[in-house]
């Protein structure tokens, strides 16, 4: 049944870290734009970014060093003209967060101070010192909520997009399914343009660092709508997330190792230095898979991070939210290791996207971590993530205001059908489905892989993807149920992208083929025939 949209807007940016807001805000004076939110406006992975932004701010470094070292840690597998795009464009955007406000930590003369992390030649990567997160995302709520043109709708979940195959006409995107978890009704929203800027998927494993937003829900709703997905095998395990049964989620940043911090087995030897040249500062990948063999060989439950040989003034001065925060958990960092264990971090892969972030689907969108832009290959160095955010949404927002007056505005939306279903009484299922998942991938689709750990965690996506079905078309919608059935599909496509790559590369690792392929090829996933290329 078709009726007026319950929301119109020209631009629905599908939310709101440093992707979205970036978006809103460049697009703010040229059109009317709706932010949505699935939690509180602050809440996703950027606020609780810690090392910083990378970009060449040194004039003793160069974009063609900041190009050369991402390719390194990208294994092969980077796309050129996405690398040179990002770095080139890294040192307008962070003038452009420094121009809203963003205070990143200077020394005495003035200029930034830089931090140093793995794979990176130079120290380049701008911070607030180990919480950059919290300075980015809160200065672009300040000005998101200033702004006269910019609606914010928060505890807002996207369930769907609309295209052609529900209204007809040409193909593109027109809207979005939205669910209203105030009244609890799923709603529509008409826009000319949509963008969706929903982050990564890390919150398929058992173990992340991650908030819980960080579910693929984006990649979840592109793929349904048709659109191709990339490189989806490669989830990257930050190396040291504090180990502690107080502390869920809690990231001991690369920058600590950048200034100086070691990793010691539980005897409190070294070991990085057996594993790769540049010990604690080798790419994540490589760091990662030292501690989880390390960890497997001893039989021990964590490794440690030591930086208690450097003065407390500076640990303090340096990592003020770190010192406190294992402080308040009795483990007093100036004096004693801190004690971790890798978690899943971030997704390398997502919806492929151009370098104006179109997707394939016009009028559609996708900036950020849920964005395949080929920058990251087959392992993101660090600090590049929220630089691809700003560069990427300020090249959408460019392309959206080019096209605005072409592209019309469809009202006509046809409503949700809720007909056919009932209020859930089994919470339990959708509960335990949950864990059942994350745990299996989290045990055959983590570190290290093998065919049989992948072919295991198939059949049971393919069990658990059948009850979601039942389950969905029969009761009515709610956030666990939505974040439950988009992590089953990005699920579903990270198992079969790691299928159909042969060999071990980046932060792919099979036992089964532990050998690079001489021709480095991204695993290009489409709906349709569900094959890779
Ligand atoms: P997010 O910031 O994750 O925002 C996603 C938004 O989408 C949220 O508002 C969420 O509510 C919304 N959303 C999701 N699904 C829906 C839906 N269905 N409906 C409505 N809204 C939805 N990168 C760096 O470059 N440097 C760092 O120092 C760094 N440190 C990190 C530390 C931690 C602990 C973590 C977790 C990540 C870190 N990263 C870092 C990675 C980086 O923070 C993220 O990749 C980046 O912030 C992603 O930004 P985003 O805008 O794409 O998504
Ligand atoms: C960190 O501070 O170690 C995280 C940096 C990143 O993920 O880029």
């Amino acid at each position: 049944m078709e009726q007026m949209s319950h929301y119109q807007c020209d631009v629905l940016i599908i939310g709101s870290g440093a992707a979205g807001l970036t978006l809103a805000l460049q697009l703010a004076d040229h059109a009317q734009v709706t932010v949505l939110s699935k939690g509180p406006l602050t809440e996703g992975s950027t606020y609780y970014a810690q090392g910083g932004i990378a970009a060449v701010f040194d004039e003793n470094d160069s974009i063609e060093s900041h190009v050369e070292d991402t390719l390194v840690a990208g294994a092969g597998l980077c796309d050129i003209e996405a690398v040179k795009f990002t770095t080139s464009h890294a040192k307008e955007s962070l003038q452009w967060l420094i121009d809203i406000g963003v205070g990143f930590d200077r020394v005495d003369d003035g200029q930034f101070h830089l931090n140093q992390e793995g794979g990176h030649s130079h120290r380049r990567i701008l911070h607030a010192a180990d919480a950059t997160g919290r300075a980015v995302q809160t200065t672009l709520v300040e000005q998101t909520k200033r702004h006269p043109n910019i609606t914010i709708l928060e505890r807002v979940n996207a369930v769907d997009l609309i295209t052609h195959k529900h209204v007809g006409g040409a193909q593109r995107c027109y809207g979005a399914y939205i669910l209203n978890r105030v009244n609890q009704r799923v709603e529509t929203i008409a826009a000319r343009f949509v963008a969706l800027c929903t982050g990564g998927a890390s919150k398929v494993y058992q173990y992340t660092s991650n908030p819980d937003v960080a579910s693929g829900d984006g990649i979840a709703m592109a793929w349904r709508a048709g659109c191709q997905v990339a490189n989806m095998e490669f989830n990257q395990f930050h190396p040291t997330c504090l180990f502690h049964p107080n502390a869920q989620s809690f990231l001991l940043t690369e920058a600590l190792r950048g200034e100086g911090a070691v990793l010691r087995r539980p005897d409190g030897s070294r070991f990085m230095p057996e594993f790769h040249p540049a010990a604690e500062l080798a790419p994540r990948d490589v760091v990662a898979r030292a501690i989880d063999y390390e960890m497997k060989r001893l039989g021990a439950d964590c490794m440690y991070l030591d930086i208690s040989h450097k003065p407390k003034a500076f640990i303090q001065e340096h990592f003020p939210n770190i010192y406190d925060k294992c402080l308040s958990l009795g483990i007093d960092i100036s004096q004693e290791p801190m004690p971790v264990v890798p978690a899943a971090h971030y997704t390398c892969g997502g919806v492929k996207t151009d370098l104006h972030a179109r997707t394939a689907l016009n009028s559609l969108y996708a900036i950020g971590e849920v964005a395949y832009t080929g920058l990251h290959g087959a392992n993101r160095m660090a600090s590049n993530s929220l630089l691809e955010c700003l560069v990427f949404a300020r090249a959408a927002a460019i392309d959206i205001i080019e096209q605005l007056q072409q592209v019309q505005l469809r009202i006509d939306l046809p409503a949700w059908d809720e007909s056919q279903v009932n209020d859930s009484d089994e919470e339990v299922i959708i509960q335990h489905n949950w864990h059942e998942l994350r745990l299996f991938m989290w045990d055959y689709v983590g570190i290290v892989r093998t065919n049989k750990r992948l072919q295991r965690a198939l059949r049971r996506i393919e069990l658990l993807q059948q009850e979601i079905h039942e389950y969905y078309s029969h009761f009515k919608v709610s956030n666990n149920l939505l974040e439950l059935r988009n992590l089953v599909q990005v699920a579903e496509l990270i198992v079969r992208s790691a299928m159909a790559r042969h060999e071990s590369r980046g932060l792919h690792y099979n036992l089964d083929y532990p050998d690079l392929l001489a021709e480095a090829k991204p695993t290009v996933l489409t709906p349709a025939q569900q094959k890779s290329s």
